[in-house]
């Protein structure tokens, strides 16, 4: 037998000035997006925003629903209305944040497992890394260049196929 390490890097900082423009925006539009999250079940509210290669921004928000697995991430809802809107196009950066209406979110928020899964796909699907960009409620923000950082090992479409 032997042990192996998987090593991931993720990157902070600590204010939003000090990110560069392009992700600044794109965090300020998520900001913006979590404003409308429909979350009266969790008063959790998340704002998400995908930068698409051609340059098009697509936001989204939790949707939650009475009966509650049928509610929906905020990522999710961005990524697939992204998808939907422009089949094909690499998804370049994905921003997220969250505010509560109980506490203070002194973490940055971070994709849930499933969220993590289907950024994985569309990175696979493309071929390209996707850039997540992370904050809550204080002005720390984490930054990885791929959903391999939040999900190693992950299981991809060539596990699929026979290998011989
Ligand atoms: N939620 C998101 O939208 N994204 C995350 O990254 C974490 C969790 C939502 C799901 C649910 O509506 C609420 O936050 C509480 O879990």
């Amino acid at each position: 037998m032997r042990r192996f390490d998987i090593i991931t890097h993720c990157m902070e900082y600590n204010s939003l000035e000090e990110l560069d423009d392009a992700d600044r925006v794109l965090l300020e539009q998520a900001i913006k997006a979590g404003r409308d999250a429909y979350a009266p079940y969790s008063q959790y509210y998340v704002g998400a925003a995908v930068r698409l290669a051609n340059g098009s921004v697509l936001t989204g928000n939790n949707q939650e629903n009475v009966a509650y697995p049928s509610g929906l991430c905020a990522e999710r809802v961005a990524l697939f209305a992204a998808s939907a809107l422009y089949p094909g196009v690499p998804v370049e950066s994905l921003a997220i944040t969250g505010r509560a209406l109980h506490f203070t979110i002194t973490e940055p928020v971070t994709p849930c497992g499933a969220c993590r899964q289907v950024i994985a796909e569309y990175e696979q699907l493309h071929g390209r890394p996707v850039r997540l960009i992370m904050m809550g409620e204080k002005s720390r923000i984490w930054i990885v260049e791929s959903i391999r950082h939040l999900l190693p090992l992950m299981f991809t479409a060539d596990q699929l196929r026979k290998h011989v």
